[in-house]
C-alpha cells in the first residue's frame, strides 16, 4: 500500500452505470466516502466498506470485485474547528456578513477563514446597522476581501443582482419565497401585484413560474427598481413590469385589477391593506401577507408556546383589521387559508406569513 492510501474492495463499473451504481452503494451503506474513488476510459472502480457476495454484485449490476488502491481524501476542516467557535454569518452571492457581534481580533479571523474556506467567497463585510428606513436597508462594514457590496445570488434557479447596501435582500426567505411561487402554475392567467418588490425577490420566481401571468412589481427606492429591471432581463423574463413608485400615491392606478397581492414589508404592511383590498379584482382574490409578532411571557409554559402565541396574534390581527375594512368592501368571505412562522427576527418575534382568501 502507498503512502496515503488504502487497499480497499471495490466494484468495477460501466461508466455509463457508474453513478447509478454509486447511489445504490451508498444508499445501502457499502459506500467508502472518505477515500476518492478512481476511473479509467471504460471503467469506474467504486471503494467499499466490505466485499460483496456474488448475488450482491448482481443485484447493483456491477462487472465484478476487486482490490485497489485508492487515495485518502483529507478532511475538510470546518470553519469552527480554525476559529475555535462558531460563528454566525449569512451568504449572499459571493459576500459572506457577519451575522453577530464578536471582536475585532476574531472577526478578522472568521473573515479570512471563511475566504480560505469557500473559495466562491470574495468578500467578508459586517453589519453596522438594523434594516432601517422606508427602503428597509442597512450599512456594513467591510473587513476583508474585494472592496464591494454589490453581487449576483442565485436562489432557485434565478439570479438576483443587488447591493447589500442600497436595497433590501434577505436569503433566509428563499423557502418563503419558492413556497408562494409554487402556489402559481401555466395553466390560470392571474395578474399579480408585488407591492414591496425590491429587487423582483419574490417577482421574479413567480412570473418564471407562471409565463402566462402577468406580475406588477412596485417599489419606492429607485435603487431596487434599477436592479429589478436589471434582475428582470438576467432571468430573461418578459412578463414583469417594474415601477417605481410610493404605493399609497400609485394603487389608484389598479384598482380592481389584481387576482393576486404580495405584501412583503412586515413591519407596516397594515399601513397598505386599504390599498391592497381596493387593488384586488371585483370578485376578490388571494392575499400574501407578512406581520411581524412579537410573543414573549414571563411564565415558562406560555414562552415554550411563543411561536403558537405569534401566529395566533397575527391571524386575529389580520381577521380584526380586514373586518374593519369590510363597510367599505363589502366582502362576502373572508378565508385565512394558512399562517406559519416565516423566519426568527428577535428572540420571541417572528415573521408571520398569511395566505387569505378573500372574497369582495
Ligand atoms: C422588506 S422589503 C421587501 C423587498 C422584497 N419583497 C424582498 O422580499 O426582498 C420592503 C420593500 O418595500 C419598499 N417600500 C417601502 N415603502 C414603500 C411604499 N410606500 N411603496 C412602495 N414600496 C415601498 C422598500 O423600498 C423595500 O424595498
Amino acid at each position: 500500500m502507498k503512502s496515503g492510501t488504502e487497499n480497499l474492495p471495490c466494484a468495477k463499473v460501466e461508466k455509463r452505470k457508474g453513478e447509478e451504481i454509486r447511489s445504490a452503494l451508498k444508499e445501502r451503506n457499502l459506500l467508502r466516502t472518505d477515500v476518492r474513488i478512481t476511473s479509467d476510459d471504460k471503467f469506474v472502480y467504486l471503494p467499499l466498506i466490505r466485499a460483496l457476495t456474488d448475488n450482491e454484485l448482481r443485484e447493483i449490476g456491477a462487472e465484478k470485485l476487486l482490490t485497489r488502491d485508492f487515495a485518502i481524501l483529507e478532511e475538510r476542516k470546518s470553519i469552527d474547528d480554525i476559529v475555535g467557535f462558531k460563528p454566525s454569518y449569512e451568504v449572499i452571492g459571493d459576500i459572506a456578513v457577519l451575522t453577530e457581534v464578536v471582536n475585532d481580533t476574531k472577526e478578522l479571523l472568521v473573515a479570512q477563514a471563511l475566504i480560505e474556506l469557500h473559495k466562491n467567497i470574495k468578500v467578508v463585510a459586517k453589519r453596522i446597522s438594523p434594516v432601517e428606513g422606508v427602503f428597509r436597508t442597512r450599512k456594513l462594514e467591510l473587513i476583508t476581501g474585494e472592496s464591494r457590496t454589490d453581487t449576483i445570488h442565485k436562489e432557485h434557479g434565478c439570479k438576483y443582482k443587488l447591493d447589500l447596501e442600497k436595497v433590501y435582500f434577505n436569503p433566509r426567505l428563499a423557502e418563503e419565497r419558492n413556497r408562494v411561487a409554487s402556489q402559481l402554475d401555466r395553466t390560470n392567467e392571474e395578474e399579480i401585484i408585488d407591492m414591496f418588490a425590491g429587487v423582483g425577490s419574490f417577482s421574479i420566481q413567480v412570473a418564471k413560474r407562471a409565463p402566462q401571468s402577468h406580475v406588477t412589481a412596485i417599489d419606492i427606492n429607485p435603487d431596487a427598481i434599477q436592479y429589478l429591471r436589471e434582475n428582470i432581463r438576467l432571468n430573461g423574463v418578459r412578463n414583469i413590469e417594474a415601477i417605481e413608485g410610493d404605493i399609497k400615491e400609485i394603487y389608484t392606478q389598479f384598482i380592481n385589477t389584481a387576482d393576486r397581492i404580495i405584501m412583503n414589508l412586515p413591519k407596516s404592511a397594515y399601513v397598505f391593506l386599504r390599498e391592497a383590498l381596493s387593488m384586488l379584482k371585483p370578485r376578490g382574490g388571494i392575499i400574501h401577507f407578512y406581520d411581524l409578532e412579537s410573543s414573549y411571557s414571563d411564565e415558562r409554559a406560555k414562552r415554550s408556546k411563543s411561536v403558537e402565541r405569534a401566529i395566533t396574534q397575527a391571524k386575529e390581527k389580520f381577521m380584526a383589521h380586514v373586518q374593519e375594512l369590510s363597510g367599505e368592501f363589502h366582502f362576502s368571505s373572508i378565508e385565512i387559508q394558512e399562517a406559519r412562522k416565516v423566519k426568527a427576527y428577535a428572540p420571541y418575534a417572528y415573521i408571520i406569513g398569511i395566505d387569505a382568501k378573500i372574497e369582495k
